[in-house]
Formats: C-alpha cells, structure tokens, sequence
C-alpha cells in the first residue's frame, strides 16, 4: 500500500493532494498541518476516510516535524514512500509585496527572516525528519512543491518588481531541493521540485478568499498590461491532477531536476554544461 505524507495539507493545493489520493483506494495518505483542529476544510474532505491520518507539524518548528515522522512510523511500520512537501507563506497579505511596501528595513527584515524559515527552511526540517522513513522504503521519492516566481527570467518576461520575500525565499528552496538530490542519489532516491503553475486556491482560503481572489486579478491584469500573455488559472483539482501524472512517473532520471505540472522541465537547461 504506498504511502504518502503532504506536508502543508490544511487548505489549497495540499488539501486537493490529500483529496486525490486519498480517492486511490490502494493509498495511505498522511496530512501534516500545523493546525489540526482548525483545518476544517481537510477535516471535512477526511470526514470517514479510514485511509487519511491527520498529525500536528510546524515547518518551522523541527521537533513537530519529527514528532509527526514517529506518528507516521507507528502507522506504517517506520516506512514512507512519498514525501510531498507543499507548505509555504503564500498569504495574501505578505506575498505579494514589494521592497517598498514595508514601513521601514526593520519590517522588512522581520518579514524575510519569517518567510525564509517557512519557505526555505521548512523543506530541509521536513526532508530531513522523514529521511529514516524514505530510507526504509524501496519507493524513495521526495516532492518538494515549487514556483515559477523564483526564476528570474519569469520575473524578467513578466517585468514584476513585487513578491520579494516570497520568490527569493522560493529561490533558496529549490537549490535545497536540488543539494538533497544529489546527496540523496546514490542512495537510489529522487527527489525533484515540482511547479503547480497558476492555481486559484481562493475557495479554501476562509477570510481571505475574497481578497486572494482579487489578488489573483490583480496579478493576471498587470501580467497581461506587461506581456500580453493571459494567465491560465488552474482549479486546484487540475493541477494536482496534472501533479500526480507526473509522480506516479518518475523515474531515476528526474533526480534533481525542477518539472512543471505538464510534465517538463522548468529549466530546460540539463544539456547546458
Ligand atoms: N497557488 C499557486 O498559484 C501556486 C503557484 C506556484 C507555487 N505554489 C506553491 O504551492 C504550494 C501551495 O500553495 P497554495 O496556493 O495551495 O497555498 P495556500 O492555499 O496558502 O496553502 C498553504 C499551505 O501551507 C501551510 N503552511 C503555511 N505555513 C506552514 C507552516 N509553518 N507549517 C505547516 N504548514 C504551513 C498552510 O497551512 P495553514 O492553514 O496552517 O496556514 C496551507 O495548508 C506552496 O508551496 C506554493 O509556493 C502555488
């Protein structure tokens, strides 16, 4: 029976992983949330689903994460197949800044430091608290959840100065994923970033779906003013279904590389030396 653990499960993309493969009947799905008791979408979405354990985990807090890792162990008998890795700082209110929107250095520095630890340190706890899970499991397969805002050349053809803390701390998770993939290879793990294109999580998103929503339009106009391009704003359950597709095939070649929700890679830069 594959296992899977989503970390970051309580709304918006981890929720519908949670949701889809919980629909395999074949699967174990383990939903890692900071909040339990207040993740009352996935609490409803795991309503009678004998094959859905809810466990407590801060990203920023590594010893939860561990606390989560031995929950999962005692379930699965010390073994993880899939480790997805989703949670991240993309609140509405913080994300989408821009250098000039804190009131001063000192919140701007508060602020990145906040977003780093979610972000960037957030993948190396939760990678490294269920190593010895995916070390005992022939499967071996770790998804870290990208974004396309971390590459310059996005932030270049778009021409956006805004969403700082978000794409630099992003920009920090994806090398960290790629340095867990190559020192995790020999082990026969792969272990890739994985980018869910434009998702509109507005729907799970409480007393923020009104004003995410807007934000989403915001976004999609200044893109369209910038390059003409119309943003392609996919349900969570499209991209996650695209997502999936492209775990249940990986292969040992994909190891380290960062792919998009089609399928291909983000960087087409593989045979670049
Ligand atoms: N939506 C998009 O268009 C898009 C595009 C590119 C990449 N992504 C990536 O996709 C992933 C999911 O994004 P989303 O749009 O679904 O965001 P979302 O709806 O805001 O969900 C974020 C999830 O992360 C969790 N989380 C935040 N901080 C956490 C912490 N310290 N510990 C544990 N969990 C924490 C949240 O839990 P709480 O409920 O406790 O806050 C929530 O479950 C992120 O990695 C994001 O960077 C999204």
């Amino acid at each position: 029976m594959p296992s899977y653990a989503v970390i970051g499960a309580s709304r918006g993309i981890g929720l519908e992983y949670v949701r889809q493969l919980a629909s395999r009947s074949d699967t174990v799905v383990f939903a890692v949330v900071r909040n339990p008791a207040g993740s009352t979408h996935l609490n409803a979405a795991a309503t009678g689903l004998k094959n859905v354990h809810i466990f407590p985990g801060d990203v920023v807090d590594y010893d939860s994460l561990e606390r989560a890792a031995k929950q999962v162990s005692e379930v699965t008998g010390g073994k993880l197949d899939y480790l997805i890795h989703n949670a991240a700082n993309v609140d509405v209110n913080t994300a989408y800044k821009g250098f000039d929107d804190y009131a001063n250095m000192e919140e701007l520095d508060t602020a990145f430091i906040s977003a780093y630890k979610v972000n960037s340190l957030g993948p190396i706890h939760a990678i490294t608290a269920f190593l010895p899970l995916l070390r005992a499991s022939d499967t071996k397969k770790i998804v870290v959840i990208g974004s396309g805002a971390c590459d310059p050349s996005s932030s270049r053809a778009l021409r956006l100065p805004n969403i700082v803390a978000y794409a630099m701390t992003k920009a920090a998770a994806l090398l960290a994923t790629t340095k867990f993939a190559f020192k995790l290879q020999d082990e026969g793990f792969v272990v890739i970033t994985l980018c869910p294109g434009m998702v509109d999580c507005s729907a799970t998103a409480g007393a923020d779906s009104a004003a995410l929503a807007d934000k989403l339009n915001e976004f999609s106009a200044t893109v369209k003013k910038n390059t003409g391009l119309e943003v392609t704003r996919q349900t969570p359950e499209e991209s996650v279904t695209a997502q999936l597709k492209v775990i249940d095939g990986l292969q040992a070649s994909h190891n380290g590389l960062f792919l998009k929700h089609t399928g291909g890679e983000y960087f087409p830069r593989r045979s670049e030396a």
